[in-house]
């Protein structure tokens, strides 16, 4: 991974003038931090990749991609916090506007502050996420398309997979290393 000079500098001096968080980029640690979990996909063509931002641990669209620089993650309060990142950065999904009907895509990505759209929750080791206003088939559907991006499905799992799509559910995994 390329660090930045910003990351860089900031590695050498006290934390007392934090640099725009933009340029801030955590290398991901290779073992699990306390409290905290890898999240992957378990079947093909995404078995094993894991959620992760480019570059890691910035804020950005939330992508499956290799164990090498996976993220780490706990669900705190209904939000899915990136425990490794820094400052911390939360999971958001797209707000359609027309929740009755929404698109079968709501894309994900990771910000600085807390996503005021739906709940995060384990349902044994699989993540889901819920609103109120958006009715799902199934709050563990997940669809990985172009580029690696993630997304809500809205519809049910497996059924209609859009063009360039796969489905997945995706999972916790808490060995200490991210395993391919
Ligand atoms: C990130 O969070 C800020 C503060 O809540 C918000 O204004 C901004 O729209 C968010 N951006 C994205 C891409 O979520």
């Amino acid at each position: 991974m390329r660090l930045s000079f910003a990351a860089i500098a900031l590695a050498g001096t006290a934390l007392s003038n934090p640099l725009p968080q933009s340029d801030v980029s955590v290398p991901t640690p290779t073992t699990l931090v306390k409290d905290a979990l890898w999240i992957r996909g378990v079947t093909a063509p995404n078995y094993h990749k894991y959620l992760q931002t480019k570059p890691a641990n910035v804020p950005g669209v939330a992508i499956l991609e290799s164990h090498t620089t996976a993220g780490q993650f706990a669900i705190e309060g209904g939000q899915l916090v990136n425990k490794v990142s820094n400052p911390p950065l939360y999971m958001w999904v797209e707000e359609p506007t027309d929740k009755a009907n929404p698109p079968r895509t709501l894309s994900t990505w990771f910000n600085t502050t807390k996503s005021p759209f739906g709940t995060f929750a384990w349902q044994g080791d699989t993540l889901v996420w819920t609103v109120a206003s958006v009715k799902r088939q199934n709050a563990a559907a997940w669809l990985v398309c172009a580029k690696q991006q993630l997304y809500v499905n809205t519809g049910a799992y497996a059924y209609q997979t859009p063009s360039g799509c796969s489905d997945h559910t995706i999972h916790y995994y808490n060995d200490k290393t991210a395993n391919n």
